[in-house]
């Protein structure tokens, strides 16, 4: 085959792929089962807008919380793989960086489509708000063991423009002070104190992934959360990025 044909036909697949995401983001957002709250949406727009992050207490709709928090029960442990660091080729378990376990999330149950129907429309509302040009999402469910932790680290490299804003919720109903498992949030790199953030049931945490390197401390007790990136299109002629 020669250059041209192989050109058009990595083309051709990437409006396939824009087109298909553009409809089923459209899909996710008219059918949501439940009602968009575009004042939390504002609200997390603004802290997002003036200090590049947004911590927000009992902010995911109750629903959804009661959803996920039955679905992520009902997940058998078997499907809850350790967690490795990096993409595709890169992946590599490091025991010394991470051990919680995670299971992404995928439209197949209802839960997991309302929570992706709720991520779209956020998605959605940063766009028009911020210009962010988000594009894709991705997440999974976190369960961290009582003693697991993420080491330090960022979500996205600079340069390399993918994950452009992460966004993390817990499910823990009942979280004591003394049962750790803080997520610190560092405001730039030299930053050694951080924001902590408690990992109670209904809080969520957005912020520019490239920007804010953070950890998970260990905890007493079994911690459960979500972790999602929206990622902008890098697509070019030789790689559809984000894959399909
Ligand atoms: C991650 C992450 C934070 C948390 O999965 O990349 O930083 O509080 N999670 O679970
Ligand atoms: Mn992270």
């Amino acid at each position: 085959m020669d250059n041209d044909s192989l050109d058009s036909r990595r083309y051709i697949h990437f409006l396939r792929h824009t087109v298909l995401y553009a409809l089923q983001t459209k899909d996710l957002v008219s059918n949501g089962d439940f009602g968009h709250d575009d004042t939390l949406f504002g609200l997390i727009a603004d802290d997002i807008y003036q200090q590049g992050y947004s911590i927000r207490h009992n902010a995911l709709p109750d629903s959804l919380v009661q959803a996920l928090t039955i679905q992520q029960q009902a997940i058998p442990s078997i499907k809850f793989k350790e967690a490795g660091i990096g993409r595709d080729n890169l992946y590599a378990k490091n025991e010394f960086v991470r051990t919680d376990e995670i299971c992404w999330i995928t439209g197949e149950t209802e839960a997991g489509r309302s929570w992706l129907s709720w991520s779209a429309a956020l998605q959605v509302f940063l766009n028009r708000r911020l210009f962010l040009g988000l594009f894709s999402f991705e997440s999974h469910f976190a369960h961290y063991g009582p003693g697991n932790y993420y080491k330090r680290h960022v979500d996205a490299f600079k340069g390399e423009a993918n994950r452009v804003l992460s966004i993390v919720v817990y499910l823990n109903s009942g979280w004591a002070l003394h049962d750790g498992g803080e997520l610190v949030l560092y405001k730039s790199d030299t930053d050694k104190e951080g924001v902590k953030v408690t990992p109670l049931q209904g809080t969520i945490v957005a912020f520019l992934s490239e920007e804010f390197p953070h950890e998970v401390l260990p905890a007493k007790r079994d911690r459960y959360s979500i972790a999602g990136w929206f990622r902008v299109n890098t697509s070019n002629k030789d790689k559809v990025d984000p894959p399909v």
